[in-house]
């Protein structure tokens, strides 16, 4: 499944580009939808760039931002760069707060959407945070809304079960559920899927780049997120524990993104 290795150059690049992942979510969902002037929720948004992408495809719209307040600097950086035109965010508003209580009145939403941060809502707020989100979005959203969420599915190539291994034993707790318990807990809210496809990175992280990544995850998750008590095991003991499989396997970058869109009944 994967073909070759980042290239440095092209790993300084990967969250941004991100294979055009957020791009091919916003050009889904706006084959899906019919609205101009509506607003749209980008729930979990970190640097906003899944918002950007909403932006470009639905630029009469209103689009939310949801992130902690550390998000909001990685966020100016964003708007600062020329990684998107200005009038990108003409109508984009950044709501700094915790998403399972959002500052949005009751069936305000036409659209909901998220790239990846079902993880890290677990690693903060545990699964009771996960699900009063969930209801969150149930409250915040109109009749007939679409809500799209996007997770990660480990396949079964030796670097893949290395990765959900390692993420599985950091101990940030930042995990995604299976489809089926996220299709359960939207079902329950009278949420029915729509369409699902999957988007592929063929790339993976070289052992050095896996090192960075890793590094960054044990000693920089538990500072940034010291509010929620989030705890890692120390980068010497993973390690010692994977580094000989990394160095001969690389390490998956979010390589299986499943991607959900569903219709609020
Ligand atoms: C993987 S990032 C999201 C990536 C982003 N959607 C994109 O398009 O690049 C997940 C984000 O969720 C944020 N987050 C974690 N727990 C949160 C919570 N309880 N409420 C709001 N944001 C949270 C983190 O700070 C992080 O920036």
């Amino acid at each position: 499944m994967f073909q070759d290795y980042f290239t440095d150059k092209e790993y300084e690049n990967a969250f941004i580009e991100f294979g055009g992942a957020r791009k091919k979510i916003a050009e889904k969902v706006r084959e899906l939808s019919n609205i101009e002037e509506g607003v749209i929720l980008d729930l979990l948004s970190g640097h906003g760039l899944l918002s950007a992408e909403m932006a470009q495809c639905f630029p009469k719209s209103r689009i939310l931002g949801i992130g902690l307040h550390n998000d909001v600097l990685s966020f100016k950086q964003v708007l600062k760069s020329d990684i998107f035109p200005q009038k990108t965010w003409t109508y984009f508003h950044y709501l700094a707060c915790n998403a399972t209580s959002l500052p949005i009145r009751s069936a305000t939403c036409d659209i909901v959407t998220n790239f990846l941060g079902l993880e890290d809502l677990h690693m903060t707020s545990g699964r009771s945070g996960v699900e009063r989100t969930i209801d969150e979005v149930e409250r915040v959203s109109k009749k007939d809304a679409l809500i799209q969420i996007s997770y990660v599915d480990y396949g079964i190539s030796p670097t893949e079960v290395l990765t959900k291994e390692i993420w599985d034993s950091i101990g940030l707790n930042a995990i995604f559920y299976e489809r089926e318990e996220y299709l359960r807990m939207f079902e329950e809210r009278l949420f029915y899927p729509l369409e699902e496809f999957k988007i592929v990175i063929k790339k993976k992280m070289t052992p050095n780049q896996a090192k960075a990544e890793l590094m960054f995850a044990c000693e920089e998750a538990p500072i940034l997120f010291s509010n929620f008590g989030v705890k890692s095991i120390t980068f010497d003991d993973l390690w010692s524990k994977f580094g000989e499989r990394l160095e001969k396997y690389g390490m998956a970058f979010w390589s299986q993104i499943q991607v959900i869109i569903l219709s609020k009944t």
